[in-house]
């Protein structure tokens, strides 16, 4: 039996369901029971009533958001050291500071912060629904983190006055995305769509054709006309772009554009996460009950 199968057993073992992001590596996203986006994702561990363990591959954040919103489940992050480094870029007090500065203003916190700091939001977001989490706030002007780039993008697409907490919050992988290295593609394939995350530069959105979550990605191009995309995103989206799209072409447009922390989780890490029960993601009731409301407030929204 093979890694992937043993993996199969002990999952239905242990009544266990095996979440993994877009970005996760390819054998990984194989054995999942669903792929998605951090919304999905979120979604998908509220509504798995009967499995009593979730092992989600991907990172800090995303494993904390479901332990918050499946207090009676036994939450696993299959690599501890998977930290989303933007995460880390917002800590408790600059909320705090910056809510004194702008009292009247509501704290919306992109869904990428620890359970900590969406305890102190009124709301959360993800890169799918930042823009109508944003305008269905009752209020001109709106203090938005970690991210300055989404930030950047939400004042784009609404009318508020959005203040970046803290003041230069961004992904080190979605960074490394150039406009030049687009272009250059673009004339090697002069007919492909350019899609890209939000995470990204001004610069890069603004050569892009579409610009959304991870699996907002994934249903564009499956839907688009296209036969070529130019990809603004992390590398590991390529896999499943490629499975559900075969007949059509996709380059990323920079290939060192890799998120390490995404690929911590490995077959092997999963096989002893399921087998071992490790390592529970754990978060403080009251933290975890502050933070339930922030991601419920966002549900209703979309
Ligand atoms: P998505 O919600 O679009 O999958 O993004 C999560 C993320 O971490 C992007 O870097
Ligand atoms: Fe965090 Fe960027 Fe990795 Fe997404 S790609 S998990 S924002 S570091």
């Amino acid at each position: 039996m093979d890694l992937a199968q043993k993996i199969q057993e002990l999952k239905k073992e242990k009544k266990a369901v095996i979440l993994a992001h877009n970005y996760q590596r390819p054998e990984v996203q194989d054995i999942a029971d669903y792929t998605g986006d951090s919304i999905e994702l979120s979604r998908k561990a509220m509504m798995e009533k009967d499995a009593e363990l979730i092992v989600f591959c991907a990172v800090d954040f995303m494993a904390e958001s479901a332990a918050v919103l499946n207090p009676q489940k036994k939450v696993l992050l299959p690599s501890t050291g998977a930290r989303c480094p933007m995460a880390q870029m917002l800590t408790v007090d600059e909320i705090k500071h910056a809510k004194k500065q702008y009292p009247k203003a509501p704290v919306v916190l992109y869904v990428n912060t620890l359970a900590s700091c969406k305890a102190e939001a009124d709301i959360c977001c993800t890169s799918a629904n930042a823009v109508e989490v944003v305008n269905s706030l009752n209020a001109d002007t709106v203090l938005f983190g970690p991210d300055s780039n989404l930030a950047d993008y939400v004042a784009e697409k609404t009318r508020k006055n959005i203040i970046p907490i803290p003041q230069n919050g961004f992904c080190p992988t979605h960074l490394l995305f150039q406009p030049e290295d687009v272009q250059a593609l673009k004339i090697e394939h002069p007919n492909a769509t350019v899609i890209v995350h939000p995470e990204c530069s001004h610069e890069m959105r603004k050569v892009a054709d579409f610009i959304g979550s991870t699996s907002k990605m994934c249903k564009y191009a499956k839907e688009s006309t296209a036969k070529e995309f130019i990809v603004g995103t992390e590398n590991g989206i390529i896999h499943r772009l490629q499975k559900e799209n075969p007949g059509k072409k996709f380059y990323v447009s920079y290939n060192g554009a890799v998120c390490p922390n995404m690929k911590l989780t490995t077959l092997d890490r999963v096989y002893a996460s399921l087998k071992e029960e490790k390592t529970i993601v754990e978060v403080p009731a009251a933290v975890a009950e502050k933070a339930r409301t922030s991601l419920e407030r966002m549900f209703q929204v979309k």
